[in-house]
């Protein structure tokens, strides 16, 4: 299989095929994912919540997404790699963000990086990373980096003056140059209007059935997570769980080592 670039994303929305992508953190993870057929996988500041056991992203370093992403793109052979910008690593200035967004590529192997918010507040930062050669996928919506402005985790987008202005920071980002849009967590009418209207792929979580694509985080769709619009896939947590008793009560019971897993 091809690899995914940023073209490709343009062509999939061209022909309408959906794109999926899903977040990973890890290697032995993101291999399966890659080939699985998955057309990019996020390194998500969700990893602050999934595997950092935070009650927020906000939490999550430069060092830690340079860390995961590196596992990340080294199992990738197939799916475009994305990594997340963490809080406060674009938002104090141009000149950080691109050296933040520079180390996602060169330190850990992203082919692209994401930043939350639109370009009446990014804009410089987004420019300045599009400058220097590295793709650039934006995020409105309900952006997690904001959880206490917006005054928690809700669907954004409910009266007129809101959809208007989710509307116009989407064409504000594909202006600025972003190859992709995530809108999360806003009425299914109003992403697909914003899909509609958008030449870039939107990806979409908790946003309804019309975005170019669907992004989710890995531990919701194995039954680790708790959101209400996720659909889980499979039953991880149970089978981890079964797995982590049975060597507990086998190890108690001098059931485990037999002489199958012994040494002669
Ligand atoms: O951090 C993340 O996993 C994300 C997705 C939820 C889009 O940003």
């Amino acid at each position: 299989m091809a690899r995914v670039t940023t073209s490709t994303f343009r062509d999939l929305k061209r022909t309408g095929e959906k794109i999926a992508v899903l977040t990973a953190y890890d290697y032995p993870t993101a291999a399966l994912l890659d080939e699985a057929g998955l057309d990019a996988i996020l390194v998500g500041d969700s990893l602050g919540m999934a595997i950092m056991g935070g009650r927020d992203t906000l939490s999550v370093t430069m060092d830690d997404m340079v860390h995961h992403t590196r596992m990340v793109s080294r199992a990738a052979r197939h799916a475009l790699i994305i990594a997340d910008m963490p809080f406060l690593s674009y938002q104090v200035n141009a000149e950080e963000a691109l050296r933040n967004a520079g180390r996602l590529v060169s330190e850990a192997g992203a082919q692209a990086v994401k930043l939350e918010g639109g370009v009446n507040k990014f804009g410089d930062a987004i420019a300045v990373i599009l400058r220097a050669g590295i793709p650039v996928m934006g995020h409105i919506g309900l952006t997690p980096q904001s959880v206490h402005q917006i005054g928690g985790y809700k669907v954004q987008g409910r009266d007129d003056e809101a959809r208007q202005r989710l509307k116009e920071e989407a064409l504000g980002l594909q202006e600025a140059g972003c190859f992709s849009i995530v809108l999360e967590c806003m009425p299914p009418g109003l992403a697909a209007e914003i899909t509609q209207t958008l030449t870039i792929p939107t990806i979409g979580i908790g946003a309804g059935v019309d975005c170019d694509g669907q992004v989710l985080v890995l531990h919701d769709i194995l039954g680790w997570g708790e959101t209400r619009f996720c659909k889980t896939y499979a039953d991880v947590r149970g089978a981890m769980s079964g797995a982590f008793r049975s060597y507990v009560n086998e190890v108690k019971h001098h059931q485990f080592p037999t002489e199958e897993h012994t040494y002669p």
